[in-house]
C-alpha cells in the first residue's frame, strides 16, 4: 500500500478558502492525519482545555447505551470515543469486559489505529486487574479497522449505536456516509455526532475564531511539528462547514428521526442525535 507523503502541505490558503469543495479533499485529509497522528490526543487536550474529554462522555450519555448493544465508532482516531463506549459497557456488565465483537473503532486513517489498538490493551489490563473476567482479548480481538464512513464494511442493521465524533465534517461526502450510518443501524438505533461548530452569541464567536484562527494554528503546529496545514485546516474547515440546520436537515433526509442537538461549551461543539425508527 502507497502511503501518503506526510512531510509536504496538503493545503494551502486557497485550498482553505473551502476546504470541503476541494475534489480530492479524501486524499487531503487522510494525508494530513497521517501525519498528526502520534501527537494528535496531546495537541486536543491543550488545545480544548481537556474540554473534549466531557464532550466525548457527553455524546456517550447521549447514546443511552444497553449492557448489550453493539457499538460502531466511526472516524474513531485513537479511539477515545470508542474506549468511552467500552469502559460504559463495562460499567453496565458490572465490571466485566465488553465483548471485543461489540465494539467496533473504524478509521481510514491507518496510522491512527496502532495507537488506539494500545489504548484499548491498556485499558483491558486494567481491567484484568481489578475484575479478573474469563475472555482476555488478545491483540487480534481488538476491534480496531481500517475502512472508509463512506463504505461500511457492515451488514444491514448490525448495530445499535453509530457514533462519530469530529469525522463528520473531515468526510468527502457527508450524506453518504449517514445513510451509511443509518443502512447499518437496526431500528430504535442511535445516530450521535459530535462536531465543532461556532458560539451564536457575537461576542463569544469572535473571541472564539481569534483564538481558533490565530492561536491554535500556531501553538498546536508546534507541539505536532506538523508540515501539512493540518491546525489551518482544523478552523477553516469548521469555519466553511455546513450549519446546525443543515446539519439536522441531513440526518433527517437520511431517514433519522427525533433528531436533536446539544450544544456544549457555549456552542464550541455540538452533539446530534437521531433515531432510526
Ligand atoms: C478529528 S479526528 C477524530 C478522531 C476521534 N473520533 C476523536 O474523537 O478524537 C477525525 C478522524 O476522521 C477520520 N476520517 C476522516 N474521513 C474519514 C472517512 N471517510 N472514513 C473513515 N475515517 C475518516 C480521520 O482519519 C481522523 O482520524
Amino acid at each position: 500500500m502507497t502511503r501518503p507523503d506526510s512531510t509536504s502541505p496538503a493545503w494551502d490558503d486557497r485550498l482553505l478558502e473551502n476546504p470541503h469543495a476541494v475534489t480530492d479533499k479524501r486524499a487531503r485529509v487522510q494525508k494530513m492525519f497521517a501525519a498528526i497522528a502520534p501527537s494528535y490526543d496531546m495537541n486536543n487536550r491543550v488545545h480544548s482545555f481537556w474540554q473534549d474529554e466531557r464532550w466525548r462522555r457527553k455524546a456517550v450519555e447521549y447514546a443511552e447505551v444497553a449492557s448489550n448493544d453493539r457499538i460502531i465508532d466511526v472516524a474513531c482516531g485513537t479511539g477515545d470515543l470508542t474506549l468511552w463506549f467500552a469502559h460504559q459497557i463495562g460499567l453496565k456488565r458490572i465490571g466485566a469486559k465488553p465483548d471485543p465483537a461489540q465494539i467496533f473503532g473504524i478509521d481510514f486513517t491507518y496510522e491512527m489505529l496502532p495507537i488506539a489498538r494500545a489504548k484499548w490493551a491498556r485499558l483491558a489490563a486494567n481491567w484484568d486487574e481489578d475484575q479478573p473476567v474469563d475472555d482476555d482479548p488478545q491483540p487480534s480481538d481488538l476491534p480496531f479497522i481500517n475502512g472508509d464512513a463512506q463504505i461500511l464494511p457492515f451488514p444491514d442493521a448490525f448495530c445499535d449505536v453509530v457514533s462519530i465524533a469530529f469525522g463528520i465534517r473531515n468526510v468527502a461526502d457527508p450524506m453518504m456516509a449517514i445513510r451509511e450510518f443509518h443502512r447499518v443501524l437496526r431500528r430504535g438505533g442511535r445516530l450521535i455526532i459530535l462536531e465543532f461548530s461556532l458560539p451564536t452569541n457575537r461576542i463569544l464567536r469572535g473571541m472564539y475564531n481569534f483564538y481558533f484562527r490565530q492561536i491554535l494554528p500556531r501553538t498546536a503546529t508546534l507541539i505536532s511539528g506538523d508540515k501539512t496545514g493540518a491546525y489551518k485546516y482544523l478552523p477553516e474547515s469548521v469555519n466553511t462547514f455546513i450549519g446546525r440546520e443543515q446539519m439536522i436537515g441531513m440526518m433527517r433526509d437520511a431517514g433519522f428521526e427525533r433528531v436533536e442537538q446539544f450544544p456544549l461549551t457555549f456552542g464550541v461543539c455540538v452533539c446530534y442525535r437521531g433515531i432510526k425508527v
